[in-house]
């Protein structure tokens, strides 16, 4: 018996890095998972590579593709139990650096995109159901060229305290996530070639001196996904390797 066994989830971001790690994941344990992602080979590539997967392609910043995703769901007609909300983009820029555009397009993706995500969920929802948002250390830790990503993850975070607040008398659980470092794309298209560098650079603060790979990052997903947490309401569970803890 798997976790998620005859579940449907949905996860975003789900063709690439921690998206695509908790994909694999939940579908491991059972569950039918349908994904999003604006790159439309990745995601098929992803979809085959996980099996038990459907994929749509979209922007999560586009209502108009987020309502084409749960068109989907509705089509397979067994309504939503696990929804990750964890597309997200990161871009490094000091006050003096960050521009207008940039602001609304970090904005756009990781608080608008969370945002439509749920809403348009609403109807698909089992009771019951749980709902995963993607924070960030970032969200409560102050880094040079860190404020549009983290103000937005902070923002994430709020959004799980009220949604939670709001869909708990339906046994709908709302958490959130916060990963420390992991390897993933995210740090090339935010560093570029210093990618490597950074990373190295914030492994050696951490105990176990290393970033996390993106399966640690589903593990913990996944727990907030199954019944094992089904008194956990409202939380932020950090996977950070002690980053933010220590
Ligand atoms: N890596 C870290 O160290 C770290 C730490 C803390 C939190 N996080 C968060 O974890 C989440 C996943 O990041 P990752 O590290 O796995 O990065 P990643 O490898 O760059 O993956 C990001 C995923 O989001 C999708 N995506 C981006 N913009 C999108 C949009 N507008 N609409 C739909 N999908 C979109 C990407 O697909 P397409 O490009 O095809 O759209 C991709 O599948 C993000 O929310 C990130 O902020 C990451």
């Amino acid at each position: 018996m798997g976790q998620l066994d005859g579940k449907i989830a949905v996860v975003t971001g789900g063709n690439a890095g921690i998206g695509l790690a908790t994909a694999r994941r939940f579908a491991a344990e059972g569950a039918h998972v349908f994904i999003t992602g604006r790159r439309e080979v990745e995601l098929e590539e992803a979809a085959a590579a996980i099996g038990n997967a459907t994929a749509v392609p979209g922007d999560v910043s586009v209502a108009a593709d987020v309502d084409r995703l749960y068109e989907r769901v509705r089509e397979r007609g067994q309504g939503l139990d696990v929804l990750f909300a964890n597309a997200g983009i990161n871009h490094i820029a000091t006050l003096d650096e960050l521009t207008e555009d940039v602001h609304d397009a970090v904005f756009d993706v990781n608080v608008k995109g969370t945002f439509l995500t749920v809403q348009k969920a609403l109807p698909e929802l089992n009771d019951g159901a749980s709902v995963i948002l993607t924070s960030s250390t970032a969200a409560e830790s102050g880094s040079a060229g860190m404020s549009v990503y983290g103000a937005s993850k902070a923002a994430v975070r709020a959004y799980a305290r009220a949604w939670a607040a709001e869909l708990g008398g339906r046994g709908i659980r709302v958490n959130a996530v916060s990963p420390g470092p992991v390897d993933t794309l995210l740090w090339d298209t935010a560093f570029g070639e210093r990618a490597g560098e950074m990373l190295d650079t914030v492994a050696a603060g951490l105990p176990r001196k290393r970033v996390a790979d993106p399966d640690e990052i589903a593990a913990a997903v996944t727990f907030l996904a199954s019944p094992q947490s089904s008194f956990v309401y409202g939380a932020n569970l950090y996977a950070d390797g002690g980053m933010n803890q220590i």
